[in-house]
């Protein structure tokens, strides 16, 4: 393992940030799988808890008709993370994780293809503005002054993720040693019922109308925005992790913000460098609102 700095460790090639638990990271790819676990795994800013909220609310009939409240992150915890004083293996099932980790870091026991995994994706460009204000405000992440210098570091890889086109290829191109399903966030935005149906299909989860209802509801921006168990209102807070006050875990979550960021020729660069590396790559990518 490389300590590539305060912020970033580095495993295997994958870049972590400073609260993955590295011991747990090394061993990973034993972790024991049980046929009923379900993983979220995501590149970061691509939708993670937004999947995370879903499957709650899917799994807890107390989080969809709000008898419960219990913190998203609580029902559905960062597999790679550390929960002082937990054991995340010992959870009872099914167990629901979420996860950054590149395929090639993943319990193998998930190839078992029982274990369902749920890919969630989001167009590159909206990640990195994303990430650059979600990196300047917690504690956890090396703060970056300008969008130019984190178009950089992003392209680089030299992030918590590594590469967004390593991590989404890596996913795609090993989709078979898998039971996954990829979800477009952009398609999620513009179609949250029939995203929900498509999510409880793949799940084996038989939900009535009402229910469907009901994760529509709690699932949407403004409302995750406006319950504190839905979107990490506590955890900065009681962790002193953030760097100032104002900036929200859920900051747009809207389609091509990136346009509102990026200068004609940062755009540019960025669509070069993704045409080389995304040629023949078979997943739609929607960067507007209007496509
Ligand atoms: P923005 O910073 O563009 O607003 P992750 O959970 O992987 O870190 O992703 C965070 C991004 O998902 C943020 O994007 C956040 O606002 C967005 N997001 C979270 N919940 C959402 C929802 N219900 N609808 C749309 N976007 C959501």
């Amino acid at each position: 393992m490389n300590n590539t700095g305060k912020y970033l460790f580095n495993f295997k090639g994958y870049n972590f940030n400073s609260i993955a638990d590295m011991n747990r990271v090394e061993n990973t790819e034993n972790f024991e799988i049980r046929e009923d676990d379900v993983f979220v795994i995501t590149y970061p800013k691509s939708g993670t808890l937004w999947m995370q909220q879903i499957l709650s609310l899917i799994y807890f009939e107390g989080h969809r008709n709000r008898t419960e409240k219990v913190d998203t992150v609580d029902r559905v915890p960062f597999f790679e993370y550390s929960y002082p004083g937990t054991d995340i293996g010992n959870r009872p099932s099914p167990r629901l994780f979420a996860s950054h980790l590149p395929y090639y870091l993943a319990p193998k026991g998930l190839k078992n293809k029982k274990a369902k995994v749920i890919y969630v994706y989001r167009n590159p460009k909206d990640i990195m503005v994303s990430y650059f204000y979600f990196s300047n405000w917690l504690t956890i992440f090396e703060t970056t002054d300008t969008i130019d210098d984190f178009i950089e570091k992003f392209l680089d890889g030299n992030v918590s993720g590594s590469l967004w086109f390593d991590h989404i290829r890596g996913w795609y191109e090993h989709r078979h040693d898998f039971n996954i399903l990829f979800m477009m966030y952009e398609e999620m935005k513009k179609d949250l019922r029939g995203s929900v149906l498509q999510i409880s299909r793949f799940l084996g989860k038989e939900l009535s109308e009402e229910d469907v209802d009901d994760i529509v509801n709690q699932a949407t921006f403004e409302n995750m925005r406006s319950i504190p168990q839905a979107n990490y209102a506590h955890v900065p807070k009681s962790q002193g992790l953030t760097r100032h006050k104002g900036e929200y875990y859920m900051r747009k979550g809207t389609i091509g913000d990136w346009k509102h960021h990026l200068t004609v020729a940062q755009n540019e660069k960025f669509d070069r460098i993704f045409q080389t590396k995304m040629k023949d790559f078979p997943l739609k990518i929607i960067w507007d609102i209007n496509e």
